[in-house]
């Protein structure tokens, strides 16, 4: 049994809840904090968990707390980060790691100085979707990868600090591209070096600072791409799609809008559909298990399990860092408008695959095979010595 402190009982600290208490647990909230009582009331109550304060130290420091879940707003990551790891707990935080990489990094620091377990709870490459696609990836079913598109787009977020560039750190890349670009280097290989970012990004809609809408691209070192879509500005509920493209083959993964249940009704449902669904009338797309699909039960298992077990989880401190750099670098792209490289302070991984795909026959290499509707097979070469394209 893990005995934690929740910071934040908002609505991630709710689905955290619902993760690691919902179904038959061995783990346990041992206090919660929240910075209204009323709200500290609802979470503790809804979840039986013991104790309650306001005081975000108090919830850190208690002394029956192992671990430490920060599920409070960007802006306080950093302080409860290094109180927890002074405090010699384990440190489990939600996404982005950071408000920007220098934050990030200081957070991975304070963890790596007190030697104490982290965790960087980015659900979406927990997914039972994701997994089990990754499983492919990693048995080589679609060779080697080339380009993954992540999106998610929604009609922008719940709560008013989310809005707020200096509480945030921007706007929907810092909020939602963290998310699409982990699940991109996690498809790609997290040992391949991302290397540079051109990214747009703009307020189409919103009376905001932070930007409402983006697209970006990473370079990874082996020539692979990772793009991300994000948009506060899309109507119609959370798409949340992702698309994986490699030598051998491709996958294609929608984690939200159709997921195998659609439900039309003319009189329209009176509960809870889905998150960030628009409508309760009409079409719609409920989701079975929520916590289940956005990845919440299996990185509570791998994050816990790793905990007792003395080794390092799927996900760490030091990708929260990866990705904040990235996120960086894509900032500083929307206001260069050309590439920006990724700067990072350290690379803890070996060289990646920098490997042709070519294959090759005698002189010729192979550029493309086909079976044709009158049953020959055509073959497309390059003659490697004289460099001559040709059919075969
Ligand atoms: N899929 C995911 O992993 C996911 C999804 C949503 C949010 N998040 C992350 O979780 C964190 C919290 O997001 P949320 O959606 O639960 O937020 P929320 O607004 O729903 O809840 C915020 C919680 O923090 C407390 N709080 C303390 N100080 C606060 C302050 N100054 N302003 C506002 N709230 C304050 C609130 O009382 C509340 O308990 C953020 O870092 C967010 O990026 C992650």
């Amino acid at each position: 049994m893990v005995r934690l402190a929740m910071l934040g009982c908002g609505l991630i600290g709710d689905f955290y809840a619902q993760a690691l208490l919902g179904q038959r647990s061995r783990d346990q909230i041992r206090i919660a904090y929240s910075r209204t009582q009323e709200r500290l009331d609802q979470f503790t109550s809804k979840w039986n968990v013991p104790e309650g304060t306001t005081e975000l130290l108090r919830a850190i420091e208690h002394p029956e707390v192992d671990a430490v879940v920060i599920a409070t707003p960007n802006h306080m990551h950093l302080q409860a980060a290094i109180a927890a790891a002074q405090a010699g707990k384990a440190v489990l935080c939600t996404k982005p790691l950071g408000r920007n990489a220098q934050e990030a990094y200081a957070m991975l620091q304070a963890v790596e100085q007190a030697g104490v377990f982290h965790g960087y709870l980015e659900d979406l490459v927990y997914t039972p979707k994701t997994l089990k696609a990754l499983g492919s990836v990693q048995e080589g079913s679609l060779g080697k990868v080339l380009w993954v598109r992540s999106r998610e787009t929604h009609p922008g977020p719940h709560s008013s600090w989310f809005w707020n560039r200096e509480l945030a750190g921007g706007g929907a890349i810092v909020d939602m591209g963290c998310h699409c670009i982990e699940i991109a280097r996690s498809f790609i290989g997290k040992n391949i070096r991302p290397i540079e970012v051109v990214c747009w990004g703009a307020t189409q809609v919103h009376p905001i600072d932070s930007e409402d809408h983006a697209i970006g691209l990473v370079r990874y070192e082996n020539g692979a791409i990772g793009q991300f879509e994000v948009s506060w500005s899309f109507r119609g509920g959370m798409d949340l799609r992702d698309e994986i493209v490699g030598t051998e083959g491709t996958i294609w993964l929608n984690h939200w809008l159709r997921t195998g249940i659609e439900m039309f009704s003319s009189v329209g449902s009176q509960a809870y559909v889905a998150e960030k669904s628009e409508s309760s009338k009409g079409w719609m797309f409920p989701v079975g298990n929520e916590a289940s699909a956005l990845g919440y039960l299996d990185m509570f298992e791998d994050m816990l399990n790793a905990f007792e077990a003395g080794r390092s989880p799927r996900e760490t401190f030091f990708d929260g860092y990866v990705v904040n750099s990235i996120v960086d670098a894509a900032y500083r792209s929307i206001e260069s408008k050309r590439w920006e490289p990724i700067e990072l302070v350290r690379w803890e991984h070996v060289q990646g695959d920098q490997d042709s795909n070519s294959k090759q026959e005698g002189d010729f290499e192979i550029i493309k095979r086909e079976l044709l509707p009158d049953g020959t097979e055509r073959r497309i070469v390059k003659n490697r010595k004289t460099g001559q394209i040709e059919n075969r």
